[in-house]
């Protein structure tokens, strides 16, 4: 329990009346890096979704923690506030909010200075910084266009990551960030958590079946997920075998 920046305790969560969590347990260190595999529909983005407090996802028992107190209570925005970000498996496209505008109202460091600018790239202090880190991730065509608003797959992806980057969170929950990505695109998205794992000031969670993202982040826990349930705790040295066996003779094997 000590030393824990997130943990769940016995979180048990039901969507629209039907049980989809049963009891789970989990804990996160600071600046570790752990993955949450699973099955398809053992309820790893609810997981990740209750702890970012969506509504939708009702807590019929157990607790959240962050640094030992209990998040129940808080809405998003004061979990967000606390260090909490949540990168969407498909992120939602919200039409007449410019990408470069969003951005400028998450992120501490690109404040607007007038609550009624809306053209940030006009009047923000770290307008160049901003736009070279738009050029990093391969999106700077995406600056001036609606939020995910007819992005493609990759692009949207790319979108996801940099404006939850762009929160400093503590803890990120990152929902697949590597799905449809081509090479490049994953190549950046790579080099984008590596570089936030060398920094070690985040705890990243990352949900992804990609064996090149969990090697190239060298990932300190992998925790397994199958219906609602945590059924396995173990590190990369199980990846492998993994992806050889697929999660059903795994999990046989190991849980006997
Ligand atoms: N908003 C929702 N409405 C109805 N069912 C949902 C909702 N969110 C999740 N579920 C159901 O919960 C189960 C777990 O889903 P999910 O957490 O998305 O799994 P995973 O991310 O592991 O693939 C699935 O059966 C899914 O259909
Ligand atoms: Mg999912």
């Amino acid at each position: 329990m000590c030393g824990n920046l997130l943990e769940t305790r016995d979180l048990r969560v039901e969507v629209n009346g039907v049980p989809i969590l049963g009891g789970v347990d989990l804990e996160f260190k600071p600046g570790l890096v752990y993955a949450i595999l699973g099955p398809n529909a053992s309820g790893k983005s609810t997981l990740a979704k209750t702890v970012m407090g969506l509504p939708e996802y009702k807590i019929t028992g157990g607790d959240i923690l962050y640094n030992n107190e209990s998040i129940l209570r808080k809405t998003i925005t004061e979990r967000a506030q606390l260090g909490i970000a949540y990168a969407f498996q498909t992120p939602p496209s919200i039409s007449g909010v410019k990408l470069d505008d969003f951005i400028c109202r998450i992120c501490p460091d690109y404040q607007c200075k007038a609550e009624s600018d809306t053209l940030m790239g006009e009047t923000c202090a770290s307008k160049s910084e901003l736009y070279d880190n738009f050029e990093r991730l391969g999106i700077r065509n995406l600056a001036k266009r609606d939020l995910n608003d007819g992005f493609s797959g990759g692009e949207s992806k790319r979108s996801e990551l940099f404006q939850v980057l762009s929160m400093r969170p503590k803890i990120m929950f990152l929902d697949e960030p590597d799905s449809g990505l081509d090479y490049d695109s994953l190549k950046v998205v790579g080099r984008e958590l590596r570089a936030l794992r060398e920094k070690g000031d985040t705890t990243l969670v990352i949900i992804s079946h990609h064996r090149y993202v969990l090697e190239f982040l060298e990932v300190d826990k992998v925790y397994i997920l199958q219906q609602g349930r945590l059924v396995y705790t173990g590190d990369m040295n199980d990846i492998p075998a993994l992806e050889e066996k697929g999660y059903e003779k795994f999990l046989e094997e190991v849980t006997g």
